[in-house]
């Protein structure tokens, strides 16, 4: 069991190992989680059609300004193909509220040279030239909450599960994040999943922050 204040998981029992990724819109439940206000909820690896639809319908909300502000993913999943993004070796995560069927959070990995910026600071060269660098076992992990679950307290233990899974997979990976330094949500978050900053590996002139699972 993974636990945190605020989220038991419990984990399926598999033979082997789960292969990632996993074909395009295939989903496997792997855990059940419980909040301790008694809600529950399911871990799958994977999203199928419906989860990614949720997401991309997430990605468009001009009201969730968190989102928006802190994330590209208005033009990775609300304008951009989430085919294309799969394509690219990502392995999503998502937390889905029984009652509801509906996806409360996700997290996805994925082989990233350390240090690149999101999307959305990248120019068009940089996203090119960004294709072809080895990724040297660096992979990336971003995460996002939805409302009315953000804020709950429920990420530490869906994303720390994830990562378990994740490195399962991929013993050899090493794990880093980049944010916003303002985003003291996700930087609080990462620092507790065990990924101090790394300074040298920033871009202070972007406001933005690295940070490497030690
Ligand atoms: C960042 C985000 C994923 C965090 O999810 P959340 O639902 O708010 O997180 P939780 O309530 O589960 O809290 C997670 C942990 O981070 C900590 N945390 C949350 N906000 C914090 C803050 N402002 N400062 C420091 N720590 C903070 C919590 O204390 C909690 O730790 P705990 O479990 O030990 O108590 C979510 O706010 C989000 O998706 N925001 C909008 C988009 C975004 O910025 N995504 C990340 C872009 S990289």
């Amino acid at each position: 069991m993974t636990t945190s204040d605020d989220m038991d998981v419990y984990p399926y029992s598999f033979e082997g190992t789960l292969q990632f990724p996993l074909a395009l819109f295939e989903s496997v439940p792997i855990a059940d989680a419980q909040s301790k206000s008694g809600e529950r909820f399911v871990v799958v690896a994977g999203l199928d059609r419906h989860m990614a639809e949720q997401v991309k319908h997430y990605s468009l909300d001009e009201n969730d300004a968190d989102l928006q502000e802190n994330t590209s993913d208005k033009k990775r999943f609300g304008e951009g193909s989430y085919e294309e993004w799969y394509s690219k070796g990502r392995t999503p995560f998502a937390l889905i509220h029984e009652e509801s069927d509906s996806v409360t959070a996700i997290c996805w990995f994925g082989p990233k040279p350390l240090g690149q910026k999101s999307m959305k600071y990248l120019s068009d060269e940089e996203r090119e030239a960004g294709k072809k660098i080895d990724a040297e076992n660096w992979h990336t992990i971003s995460y996002r909450s939805y409302n009315p679950f953000r804020g709950k307290g429920h990420m530490r233990g869906f994303v720390q599960f994830c990562i378990d899974t994740y490195l399962k997979a991929y013993p050899d990976a090493k794990l880093w994040a980049i944010f916003n330094s303002k985003n003291e949500g996700s930087i609080g978050l990462a620092q507790k999943l065990g990924f101090p900053p790394r300074p040298d590996a920033s871009h202070p002139e972007e406001h933005l922050v690295t940070m490497v699972r030690e």
